[in-house]
């Protein structure tokens, strides 16, 4: 395929660490699985700002599906995100073929183990974090940026990366970036497109509970459990959601609290049909 400019594409890593040399400015690096959309730019723009250059990786990590889950139909659109991407630029992507990520005598993962491995995602998507972990690590090595960009979206995500780039001690500096959602709330996701204009409606009952929650914080309510029902309240009205967790948790660690009283957000997953959809927002006075 061929880039347009302001892209330069690899599908190679050693490709890549020869264009991209040593020495010559900081390296942010920007992980995605592709299918981009406004969220993904906003962590592109940020790395632009932040640093002298900005790898983006494009890569459907097959190691954090789950057997029941997307791995063979999540969108692949290497030509529009390239397309996207370019006013962007400029930009070094890498959209490696599997055996680059995952060569021949590939044999190590990380397993991410504390409450992180244990609650929320991690208890509906056994193994996501060890693969997820797993892959991040491997960027890293393979593209050694000075600093990620990840967005709080995925909000456990960026806390597992977080505790296993510090448990490991590797020297790549990190950043949250806010969620980016559409005008009528809904934070964007790739999945997004798996929705039916009814789902597309429905869903909207994700950033309404957290909504919700939040008013009831803001109130004055402390209670965790009480917070949640305000949440709860919301999604359960949307019959066609089929809610896995709603949740008030320790915005580090993401243990479940009694009270609120250190800092603290709501997160949920549902599912609609097929697709699963999550979201969080911060708990603040
Ligand atoms: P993906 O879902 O493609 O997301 C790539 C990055 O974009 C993640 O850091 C995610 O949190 C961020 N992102 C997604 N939607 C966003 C939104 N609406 N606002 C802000 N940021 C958003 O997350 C993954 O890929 C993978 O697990 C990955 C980290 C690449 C490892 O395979």
């Amino acid at each position: 395929m061929r880039a347009p400019a302001g892209v330069k594409l690899f599908h190679s890593a050693a490709a890549l660490a020869r264009s991209l040399g040593r020495g010559k400015g900081s390296v942010g690096l920007v992980p995605t699985m592709g299918a981009l959309h406004l969220g993904h730019l906003s962590l592109v723009r940020r790395a632009r700002k932040e640093q002298a250059r900005v790898v983006v990786s494009i890569f459907v990590n097959p190691a954090q599906f789950g057997p029941g889950e997307d791995f063979s139909r999540y969108p692949r659109t290497l030509a529009a995100d390239l397309a996207l991407l370019a006013p962007e630029g400029p930009l070094w992507v890498y959209a490696p073929p599997v055996e680059d990520v995952y060569p021949a005598g590939f044999s190590s993962s990380l397993s991410v183990g504390g409450p992180l491995g244990k609650v929320l995602e991690a208890q509906w998507r056994p193994g996501h974090f060890d693969g997820v972990a797993t892959v991040v690590a491997r960027l890293f090595g393979l593209v050694r940026p000075d600093h990620a960009y990840f967005g709080l979206k995925d909000y456990q995500q960026f806390q597992v990366i977080r505790r296993f780039t510090r448990d490991l001690g590797l020297p790549v500096g990190l950043s949250g970036c806010p969620t980016v959602r559409e005008a009528d709330g809904l934070a964007m996701s790739s999945r997004n497109r798996y929705l039916d204009p009814a789902q597309r409606g429905a869903a909207l009952a994700l950033i309404r509970s957290l909504r919700a929650a939040q008013a009831a914080f803001k109130a004055g309510q402390r209670s965790a459990g009480r917070v949640e029902a305000a949440g709860l309240a919301v999604l359960k009205k949307e019959r066609s959601l089929d809610v896995q967790y709603f949740s008030v948790a320790d915005a580090g660690s993401l243990e479940p609290l009694a009270r609120i009283d250190r800092p603290a957000v709501a997160l949920c997953a549902c599912r609609l049909g097929k697709t699963r959809l999550i979201d969080n927002l911060a708990l603040r006075a």
